[in-house]
């Protein structure tokens, strides 16, 4: 029995590094350079060529979508999901005639060596005329707030943090929905900003009354451990099936901020 047990442990031993590889940050986050590369210059890396494109949670392509555009990045910040090898990009750009707002997640397949392949580039997009949009405010709140890596005694598992996420974006369909407020706590909704600085600044404010029928859907997930972080990019049900991304940073596994995108004038 215990034979038996050793090899049956060896062979899993053996096979595991092909059957399961975690992705370096490294790696992925090349993969989201290239993708700002593209996005400032307009020029696709070939990197994405056999990807698909996603935006406002529509079918797309590169050249139709805002990538075929160059734009100034202003401000540009990356999650790094090294477990199903995925990041979330937030990108702002405040240029006057052309001013956005965009959450890009890009998930990847993963060769048996471990060589990374972009899949699936997927954006949510906003822009003038979204819910409370307004690039250079949005700019002036980020830029003010700490999302660097955190110190190991600070981090909460993966689970925890999708957890969390999800229990937020339950807030609308499930009164029950048990989210690890923090205080201070900012959330900023395009840009409107409940942060004032206090150290009892709150996020649990403004929180929806809870509808079965509004349960937000089609959730799409990046989770960066080292950063405390949960983004989730969803059809938001409870504004009308509306694109949205939902991005959470908890430390010591509490609610700290919150940045949302949620776009009102996609036609599909
Ligand atoms: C993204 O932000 C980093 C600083 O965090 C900066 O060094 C880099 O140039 C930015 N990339 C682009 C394309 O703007
Ligand atoms: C795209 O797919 C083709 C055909 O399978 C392959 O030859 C090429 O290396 C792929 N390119 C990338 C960037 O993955
Ligand atoms: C990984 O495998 C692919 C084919 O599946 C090959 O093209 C690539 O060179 C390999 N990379 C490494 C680092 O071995
Ligand atoms: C956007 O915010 C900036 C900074 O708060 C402000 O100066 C500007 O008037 C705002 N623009 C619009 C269109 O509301
Ligand atoms: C980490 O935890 C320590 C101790 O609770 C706290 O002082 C600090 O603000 C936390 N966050 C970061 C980013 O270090
Ligand atoms: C994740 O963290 C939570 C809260 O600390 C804990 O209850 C749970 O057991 C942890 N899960 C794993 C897989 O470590
Ligand atoms: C809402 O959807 C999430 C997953 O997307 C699920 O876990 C949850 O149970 C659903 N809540 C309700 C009230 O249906
Ligand atoms: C509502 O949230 C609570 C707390 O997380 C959970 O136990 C319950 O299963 C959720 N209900 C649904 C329908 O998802």
């Amino acid at each position: 029995m215990f034979h038996l047990t050793l090899v049956i442990a060896l062979a899993i031993s053996t096979l595991a590094p092909l059957v399961h590889t975690d992705c370096t940050r490294s790696d992925l986050q090349s993969t989201a350079d290239a993708y700002l590369q593209s996005q400032s210059s307009g020029i696709l890396s070939p990197i994405f060529n056999n990807a698909s494109y996603r935006q406002n949670n529509a079918a797309s392509t590169f050249t139709a979508g805002v990538l075929g555009t160059a734009l100034k990045i202003d401000h540009n910040k990356t999650d790094i999901d090294t477990t199903s090898c995925a990041t979330y990009t937030e990108v702002i750009v405040t240029n006057p005639s052309k001013p956005y707002v965009i959450g890009t997640q890009i998930h990847h397949n993963v060769g048996l060596n471990g060589t990374l392949t972009p899949a699936l580039v997927d954006s949510v997009v906003s822009s003038t005329g979204d819910w409370a949009f307004n690039a250079t405010q949005t700019l002036h709140y980020v830029v003010l707030e700490d999302w660097s890596l955190l110190p190991t005694a600070n981090q909460s598992n993966y689970t925890y943090l999708q957890n969390a996420a999800d229990q937020y974006l339950d807030l609308w369909s499930n009164a029950s929905a048990v989210v690890p407020w923090g205080e201070p706590c900012d959330r900023l909704e395009g840009s409107a900003y409940t942060g004032t600085g206090s150290p009892t600044d709150s996020c649990d404010v403004g929180i929806p009354t809870a509808s079965p029928s509004m349960n937000n859907t089609d959730r799409r997930y990046v989770v960066d451990v080292e950063m405390g972080t949960a983004s989730v990019l969803c059809n938001f049900v409870s504004m009308g099936n509306i694109p949205d991304s939902h991005e959470f940073r908890l430390d010591n596994g509490k609610l700290r901020y919150v940045h949302t995108m949620t776009v009102m004038t996609a036609s599909g």
